[in-house]
């Protein structure tokens, strides 16, 4: 399929956000024109980091106020786009329809673009292996893009906390069928980001994530144990400059085909407490002292804790898709880390809680 050219201009969505933030500068250093799409651009603490972007100064960044919610608000916004990167989230997951009609809008804009050659769609790798049953994880340990979660389960529903994975699935569909359908020549193809770890560049980014949000938590000596995608799961990351450079390279790559995902991880996998010891190993000049971890892990799961370990350490996490169209080099998680940590100091002013002596 036709790919999105060097200097071409590309529409991010949720470009206030820790992901679109590195998509906007990742796609400005390769040389293109961006329209940062944001929902109140008059709102400084969000979006002064964009407008502090040098190419703000210029024009060659743009931004544009436009709300997921609201039909029709991106059609201005995609005329005259070659490509749209859509990285925001929506207001919720777990309503099948409103998934849906959020994707609906978007694709409208599209068509009446007249221009959009592709859309390149954020979803999750947990639309890869977010699973009621996790002994699905068993059966079926490689993670790479041709697994999908086991759909025909029936517990498998927003109440049991899987609005999140089927939302992403959802629109990973909607795109492909419309783009299939459509007359006007353009394609979508979905990038699947593992854990974002990396740099904020925006002090409201810090609670976000929730990777960053949890390292921040962690400097300043709250460790909590994430209960948040299943129990004793690793991290599973990626770095965020990284994932950046997966979106942009998907929008300029010649070698997809509509309807194809990509997962973004480095492979790399580490425990919580790890994660919290390597705050220290990397930045011993911090002398962090990180207090207890809390583990609020329900009893019913402590019970489980060695057979969900070794569930997770099972799995065989695959990136060479990926890298067969992108050229990229996976940071190391070490390097993430460090740089996230520096960066909720610098950015978000966050004091770390350090060892008395
Ligand atoms: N962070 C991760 O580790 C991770 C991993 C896998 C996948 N993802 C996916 O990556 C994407 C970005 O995540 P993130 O971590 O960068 O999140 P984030 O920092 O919270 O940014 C998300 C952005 O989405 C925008 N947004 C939310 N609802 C919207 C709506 N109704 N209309 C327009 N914009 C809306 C927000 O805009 P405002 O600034 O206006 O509030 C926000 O800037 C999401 O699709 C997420 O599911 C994230």
């Amino acid at each position: 399929m036709t790919a999105v050219p060097q200097h071409s201009t590309i529409a991010v969505t949720g470009a206030a956000g820790f992901i679109g933030g590195w998509v906007v500068r990742d796609l400005l250093d390769r040389g293109h024109r961006v329209r940062a799409c944001v929902r109140d651009a008059s709102d400084d603490t969000k979006v002064g980091f964009l407008r502090a972007m040098h190419p703000h100064a210029s024009g060659r960044l743009t931004l544009h106020e436009a709300d997921l919610d609201r039909p029709g608000c991106f059609d201005d916004v995609f005329r005259g786009c070659d490509g749209v990167a859509h990285v925001s989230h929506v207001s919720t997951y777990d309503d099948a329809e409103y998934v849906q009609r959020t994707c609906d809008h978007i694709v409208a804009s599209v068509e009446r673009s007249g221009s959009v050659r592709r859309v390149v769609v954020t979803s999750s790798v947990a639309a890869v292996i977010s699973e009621a049953d996790i002994t699905e994880l068993v059966r079926r340990p490689v993670c790479d893009e041709d697994r999908y979660p086991d759909e025909s389960n029936p517990k498998r529903t927003p109440e049991r906390g899987q609005g999140y994975s089927i939302g992403k699935v959802i629109a990973q569909r909607a795109f492909a069928d419309a783009a299939a359908a459509s007359a006007t020549g353009w394609d979508a193809i979905t990038v699947c980001p593992a854990d974002n770890v990396g740099p904020i560049q925006s002090a409201h980014q810090a609670s976000g994530g929730p990777w960053q949000h949890l390292i921040e938590q962690m400097l300043r000596g709250r460790c909590r144990i994430f209960q948040g995608t299943g129990p004793y799961r690793p991290w599973m990351t990626v770095d965020v400059r990284d994932d950046a450079a997966c979106h942009a390279g998907l929008i300029e790559s010649d070698r997809v085909t509509n309807g194809e995902r990509y997962i973004a991880w480095s492979t790399e996998r580490r425990d919580y407490a790890d994660v919290v010891a390597t705050i220290d190993r990397v930045l011993p000049e911090l002398r962090h002292d990180p207090g207890p971890i809390a583990d609020d892990t329900p009893e019913r799961h402590r019970a489980r804790e060695a057979e969900f370990r070794s569930i997770w350490a099972g799995l065989e996490l695959r990136n060479d898709r990926i890298r067969s169209v992108v050229p990229i080099e996976f940071r190391p998680l070490d390097d993430s880390i460090r740089d996230c940590v520096e960066s909720l100091i610098a950015v978000a002013g966050v004091t770390p809680h350090r060892h008395a002596s």
